[in-house]
Formats: structure tokens, sequence, C-alpha cells
């Protein structure tokens, strides 16, 4: 009987440790390890340096009299600004402080539109491979919850290349007929609304 009661009584603490153990493990916030922070604010102010690329991209394109294609490009470096806030914000979510370091100046003249959108398309190539090696690297450092957090940018990154894609073959076509480009200037205006609301 003593032996019985004893049993008992130290099978169950041993029970209820356990699920102590488990239930704190699975309620306590998984900490990020330090390369996944560095990596994600140094893609965050990557997003802020796309942000002052298209801004002044649209300046050039003023420059150049085509009012419709600033606008347009104006708006996209609104939306790479919100993209790094996403980031920033993800990572004070997760309680680390983000770090907004100095940025590389943006060119300031293209030789031509389509050369000019030929660095859109090859900007958003290099944010995809950023956002990529992201998502890459928060499954190798077992955070699962960083990985699917870059889900929406891995979805964004597919519409942003498509789109400098067609823009780009779009401004090659007009290129040999000038006048065009002032008739894709007039719908780039139109489209600038629609941007940010993506
Ligand atoms: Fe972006
Ligand atoms: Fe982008």
């Amino acid at each position: 009987m003593f032996r019985l009661a004893s049993s008992r009584l130290t099978a169950i603490p041993r029970i209820a440790a356990v699920r102590t153990k488990t239930t704190a493990a699975a309620a306590a916030p998984r900490v990020m390890t330090a390369s996944l922070i560095k990596s994600l604010n140094g893609h965050a102010n990557f997003e802020l340096q796309s942000s002052q690329f298209y801004l002044s991209l649209a300046y050039w394109f003023d420059s150049q009299n085509f009012s419709g294609f600033a606008k347009y490009y104006k708006a996209q470096s609104e939306e790479e600004k919100t993209h790094a806030l996403k980031m920033f914000d993800y990572l004070a979510t997760r309680g680390e402080t983000p770090h907004l370091t100095a940025l590389p100046a943006p060119p300031v003249k293209h030789a031509s539109a389509a050369e000019a959108l030929q660095a859109v398309l090859e900007l958003e190539q290099t944010t995809t491979a950023g956002i990529h090696d992201l998502n890459s690297l928060a499954l190798q450092e077992g955070d699962p919850a960083t990985s699917q957090f870059m889900q929406w940018f891995i979805a964004e990154q597919v519409e942003e290349e498509d789109t400098a894609r067609r823009f780009l073959e779009e401004v090659k076509a007009y290129d040999r007929l000038p006048g065009l480009l002032y008739h894709m200037d007039h719908f780039m205006g139109k489209k600038a609304k629609k941007v940010g609301a993506e």
C-alpha cells in the first residue's frame, strides 16, 4: 500500500512539471537570432533606398516633361517606404529596435526612358533576391513567424517584377516612336492613383 501511494505521489508532480514546461515554452515569444535581426534591418533600409531611387527617378522624368511617369514613380516611392515601415514595425513587434542607416545617393540622370526602366527592373530583381534570402534565413534559423511574415513580400515581388518588366517592354517599343511615349505618359499618370492601394 505504501509503495503504491508513493509511486502515485511521484508520478503526479512529474506529469505536472512536463505540462508546465511545455505550456511555458509555447507561450514564450521566440527570440530572433542576431543574424536574422541584422538581415531584416538591412533589407528594411534597402526598401528605403528603393524609395529614394524612385523619388529621384520621378524628378528625372519630370525634367524630361513626362509628368505621368513622374507622378507614378512618386507614388511608387511612397509604396517602397511603406514596405520599409512594415519591416521596421515587425522588428519592433518582436521586441527589437530598428536601426536606420545612411543610404547611398540614387542616380540623378538616365540616358533614356528605356535605360531608366531597365534600372527599375534590376532594382526589383535585387529586392526579390534579398527577400528570398531573408525567407531562407528565417527557415534556417527556425523562425516560422518571420518566414510567415515574409510571404507577403514574396507575393508582392512577383507583382513588382511583372509590372517593371511590362513597363520596360512598352517603353522599349515606344522609344522608336517618341510620340507614343507621351501617350504612355498619360496612362502612367492615371495608374499612379492605384499604386499604394495594392
Ligand atoms: Fe518594396
Ligand atoms: Fe518594389
